[in-house]
């Protein structure tokens, strides 16, 4: 009899398009580093097993190596018929190797080898999204040193708050991104566990390592139960999540500096390489790039959503919708590698401008908390300190000064505390540098946190 294991209730072949519309060769041909390590690693675990002899195993691991020179030349012929990664490369190795090819399905299934696959994959990129990010805290660190003692308005609301160093708000970032990067080691822990040996959903009868191909594969331990090991994808969304949230961090760095680059605001030049015209209006720079992964930032979050939906219903375990997977994971893992890398190299070239910062802090009476922090000093109740200096910037404002050019008998008039040092202490680089407890934006905290980064940084290589 001819006909498939399950034919005899179906009278037809499967539709062109049903088969099109099943297969995932077409995106999880992707795998296929992935699919040989872990296939080579298992015929090797069942070699030593004596689950089949040590030759077969030898044959299984040079047809796999031929089979991925043949990918890796081109020459390797990709059939969309045989569903996927793993039936494509298993057919290839079994015409290279001819009936032995057939033991390599031992004591494994395609659940626990797909799992084994994914994690593989999502590990490497992990390792990559690190180094990236590792890269891009560097070029933070750089600039911050470069600017230690660039001064501009720090907002909230986006109004004007209080003046910050330049490396103070750059450094911002980059603990930013060390956060990303400790939640991506430790996300890691989790995706580095070796399904191989859960089979299709129950174990095995056969007597196999799964420890063994975990080393083979460099995974630190193994599954502990055979049916989540082959039904969980949590260790994806975890990395979804941890690539989401480096978006988040990407996305609110592009809306400041998309912002900065404004003529009003002038903070920054993007550099041409990183910015376009515009094809009708002849004096515009836009900052596409910015905008761009700002933008991007809504697909990454559309795949944490995705992969979120497709999972909650699933009974355990292995269920066909899984192979839905990947793709979400292949396209946020393209958008987090090529944002962290060009925000790294476009901030390396980025210039910014402190002049513009200065003028910017000259407006807004940015010194304001200086002066009713000194009346408090002085015994002042800080709510009456507060009251005392609005009226103060009030009268600033009426006359169009800034607070240090009223005259110290108008000062006076608001709280007779005032004397001549008020003007020392209006200074925005006063502010700035008395502001020196741990983690403040005066010079030696900033100094410390800029060392402290540093010492992370070294001890990454
Ligand atoms: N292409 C499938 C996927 O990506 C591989 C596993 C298929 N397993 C199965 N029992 N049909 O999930």
């Amino acid at each position: 009899m001819t006909k498939k294991m399950w034919g005899g209730r179906f009278a037809e072949a499967a539709a062109a398009t049903v088969e099109q519309y099943t297969q995932s060769e077409s995106f999880d041909r992707a795998l296929y580093r992935e699919d040989i390590k872990g296939s080579k690693a298992h015929a090797a675990m069942l070699g030593q097993c004596g689950v089949i002899s040590q030759e077969e195993a030898g044959e299984l691991v040079r047809g796999l190596d031929q089979v991925l020179s043949e990918i890796e030349a081109g020459s390797f012929v990709w059939r969309r018929e045989l569903e996927d990664v793993h039936m494509n490369i298993e057919r290839r190795l079994t015409e290279i190797v001819g009936p032995v090819g057939g033991k390599l399905h031992t004591a494994r299934s395609r659940n626990d080898q797909v799992a084994l696959d994914l994690r593989l994959h999502v590990s490497a990129r992990l390792e990559a999204w690190s180094g990236e990010l590792a890269r891009l805290a560097g070029v933070l660190c750089d600039r911050a040193a470069e600017h230690a003692n660039t001064l501009l308005p720090g907002c909230t609301h986006l109004q004007p708050a209080q003046p910050v160093s330049l490396a103070q708000h750059l450094l911002a970032y980059a603990q930013m991104f060390r956060r990303d990067h400790a939640r991506v080691a430790d996300c890691l822990t989790r995706v580095r566990v070796s399904p191989l040996g859960a089979a299709a959903l129950a174990g095995t009868t056969h007597a196999i390592s799964p420890a063994q191909v975990a080393g083979f594969v460099g995974f630190p331990s193994t599954f502990a139960n055979s049916m989540d090991a082959v039904s969980d994808r949590d260790f994806v969304l975890e990395a979804l999540f941890c690539g989401s949230l480096v978006m988040m961090h990407l996305s609110r760095f592009c809306e400041e500096l998309i912002l900065w680059a404004n003529p009003n605001f002038g903070y920054v030049k993007l550099p041409d390489a990183y910015s376009t015209g515009s094809s009708i209006m002849p004096q515009k720079k836009n900052p596409d790039v910015c905008e761009l992964m700002r933008g991007k930032t809504g697909r990454g979050y559309g795949a944490l959503m995705s992969l979120l939906t497709l999972m909650k219903g699933l009974p355990l375990t292995y269920n066909r919708d899984m192979q839905e997977d990947k793709e979400p994971f292949f396209d946020a893992d393209r958008t987090v590698s090529a944002s962290v890398s060009i925000m790294a190299d476009m901030l390396g070239v980025l210039q910014f401008v402190p002049a513009a910062m200065r003028r910017a802090l000259a407006r807004g009476f940015l010194n304001a908390t200086e002066l009713a922090d000194y009346l408090a000093a002085r015994g002042l109740p800080f709510r009456e300190a507060h009251h005392a200096t609005g009226a103060a910037v009030a009268l600033a404002e009426r006359k169009g000064v800034a607070l240090e050019e009223l005259s110290l008998e108008e000062l006076r008039s608001f709280s007779p505390l005032v004397e001549q040092d008020v003007y020392a202490v209006l200074e925005f680089e006063s502010a700035v540098r008395r502001r020196n407890l741990p983690g403040g934006t005066g010079p030696e905290p900033v100094a410390d946190q800029l060392a402290v980064l540093r010492t992370w940084l070294a001890g990454l290589r």
